[in-house]
């Protein structure tokens, strides 16, 4: 199937849903028991059914995600995937910032990032330096793009003032239950603003989909959809956002596919996002900052 591509006004164009690469090879540190293969053929398998965006960080696995990533994308054509991976928040300095991604460019393999995040705001490092490398990247055409993670309005706005590109998008925490970024107006900067907002953690890690609210299956009968796709589909239907999930499970990858492709009433959208329960205001993850 083909993903749908959304598009900002300024052209910057991106697949609406993409897989994520966290956990895979293991967490912040390598697991050698992992089972690399099933994680191989999970991102080859998404590439074949039309996820050709994968998104992973020098973090993940201690750069091994990366890696992974790298061995499962060898024999796909490069120009037909989009590929983002981030700088950690150590590496915020100049120098630091270009190493991490000739490292990250190294460990997948490829020549260039479609899209390279900051992965959080480090606030006892300049901006305006952390930036300026940024910049420099994209002049040298090791990134095609720049965008954040986990940034609040604040930073973001400091990060565009500090780039002579435009910032493309911000990773976030935001599904059913977590509204940081609708509370803390970041969903409606994103949206005024020309930027993507990327909803990281769409099912909850699969806790969204163990307890169901009344409010979710309904919107499940009325569809005649799983509720992980209703999950999805909620944050794919609003304007500006966009998602990724990490499976390595192919029967939710299908499941998550079957999320793609089709929009929610404008009224199902504003339903679920009043009245879904026990809503929470801040980040467990990584609170915006
Ligand atoms: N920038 C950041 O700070 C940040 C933070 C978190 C995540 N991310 C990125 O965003 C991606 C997505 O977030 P995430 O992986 O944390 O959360 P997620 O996609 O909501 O959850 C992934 C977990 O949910 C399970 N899952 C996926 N689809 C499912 C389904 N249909 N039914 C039941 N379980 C399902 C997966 O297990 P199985 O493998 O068993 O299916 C996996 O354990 C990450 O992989 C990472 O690339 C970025």
């Amino acid at each position: 199937m083909r993903i749908p591509i959304k598009t900002l006004k300024n052209g910057f164009s991106i697949p609406e849903f993409g897989l994520g690469t966290w956990q895979m090879g293991g967490r912040r540190e390598r697991n050698l028991e992992n089972d690399d293969a099933a994680d191989i053929k999970a991102i080859q398998t998404a590439i074949d059914w039309g996820i050709t965006e994968i998104d992973t960080a020098e973090i993940y696995a201690d750069g091994y995600a990366e890696e992974l990533t790298g061995k499962a994308i060898k024999s796909y054509d490069r120009s037909k995937l989009f590929i983002i991976s981030k700088v950690y928040g150590n590496h915020m300095r100049h120098g630091d910032v270009l190493s991490a991604c000739k490292n990250s460019l190294k460990r997948v393999g490829v020549s260039y990032f479609d899209l390279y995040l900051l992965h959080s705001h480090n606030p006892s490092i300049p901006l305006k330096e952390t930036m300026a490398a940024m910049d420099e990247l994209m002049e040298e055409g090791l990134i095609r793009n720049i965008g954040v993670a986990n940034f609040n309005v604040e930073s973001l706005k400091k990060a565009q003032s500090y780039t002579s590109h435009p910032i493309v998008y911000d990773q976030v925490h935001y599904n059913l239950e977590y509204r940081e970024a609708e509370k803390s107006g970041l969903l409606n900067y994103c949206q005024n603003n020309d930027i993507f907002l990327a909803a990281y953690r769409p099912v909850g890690k699969g806790n969204l989909l163990s307890s169901i609210p009344s409010v979710l299956q309904k919107m499940c009968d009325k569809y005649k959809k799983t509720t992980a796709q209703i999950a999805i589909n909620w944050l794919l239907s609003q304007k500006n956002v966009i998602t990724l999930s990490k499976t390595t499970n192919l029967e939710h990858m299908k499941e998550n596919l079957g999320a793609v492709g089709w929009q929610m009433e404008p009224e199902d959208i504003e339903f679920l996002r009043k009245e879904y329960p026990d809503q929470k205001e801040i980040s467990d993850v990584v609170p915006l900052g």
